[in-house]
């Protein structure tokens, strides 16, 4: 299995390269966000309990997006690997996908880290905020929550797989291909071993 978490902060890419990404190496997509934007349109109680924390840009208890992830293994067991985008986000949720991978006799492979200024991020929030329709889009407070959550919560996860070795940062601004081209470098180099 190759697994790859595709990390940075909100507005950072991850979800376009994710896309990308999948059609090129055949792994399996699992974006937090999107299952949790699922659950919204279902209306289910998960998304209604997750949908007022992410309208004011907050992350959602990590039980929650732990077990819609360790479903997502379950249902998938013939997966050649796994894309992670939005996910881990806390440390916590580190060490439960560890445990996960582990009890597959897996492991995260790398982790590459988007790297986009604050502005930039803004910029491409808000702009995206004019026809995306997500609720967490459209405010330049709510996008700034988002940024915060991502510096007090999340960066701390790429410490976590720094002590491993795994962390790569790609500057995450400029051109699209670009930026997947130099993903897939990173991926090349991985798979070859
Ligand atoms: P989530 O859906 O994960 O959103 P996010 O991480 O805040 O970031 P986005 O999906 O908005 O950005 P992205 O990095 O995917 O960038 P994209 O490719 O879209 O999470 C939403 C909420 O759900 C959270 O706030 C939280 O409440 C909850 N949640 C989710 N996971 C959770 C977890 N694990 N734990 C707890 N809570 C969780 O690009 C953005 C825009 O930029 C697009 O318009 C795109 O076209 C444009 N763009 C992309 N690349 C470029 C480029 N190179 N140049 C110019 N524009 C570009
Ligand atoms: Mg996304």
């Amino acid at each position: 299995m190759f697994n790859l978490i595709l990390f940075g902060p909100p507005g950072s890419g991850k979800g376009t390269q994710s896309e990308k990404l999948i059609a090129r190496y055949g792994l399996k997509h699992l974006s937090t966000g999107d299952l949790l934007r699922s659950e919204i349109a279902n209306q289910t109680a998960l998304g209604l309990a997750a949908k007022s924390l992410m309208d004011k840009g907050q992350l959602v208890p990590d039980e929650v997006v732990i077990g819609m992830i360790d479903a997502a293994l379950v249902n998938n067991p013939k997966a050649r690997g796994f894309l992670f985008d939005g996910f881990p986000r806390t440390k916590a949720q580190s060490v439960a996908l560890d445990e996960l991978l582990q009890k597959k006799g897996a492991e995260i492979n790398v982790v590459l880290a988007l790297d986009v200024t604050e502005d930039e991020l803004i910029k491409r929030l808000l702009n995206r905020g004019l026809t995306s329709g997500r609720s967490d889009d459209t405010k330049e407070d709510v996008i700034r929550a988002r940024i915060v959550e991502y510096h007090n919560k999340t960066s701390t996860v790429a410490d976590h797989y720094s002590k491993f070795g795994k962390v790569v940062l790609i500057k995450g601004e400029g051109n699209v291909d670009e930026i997947f081209d130099a993903l897939g470098t990173e991926i090349d180099k991985r798979l070859d071993k």
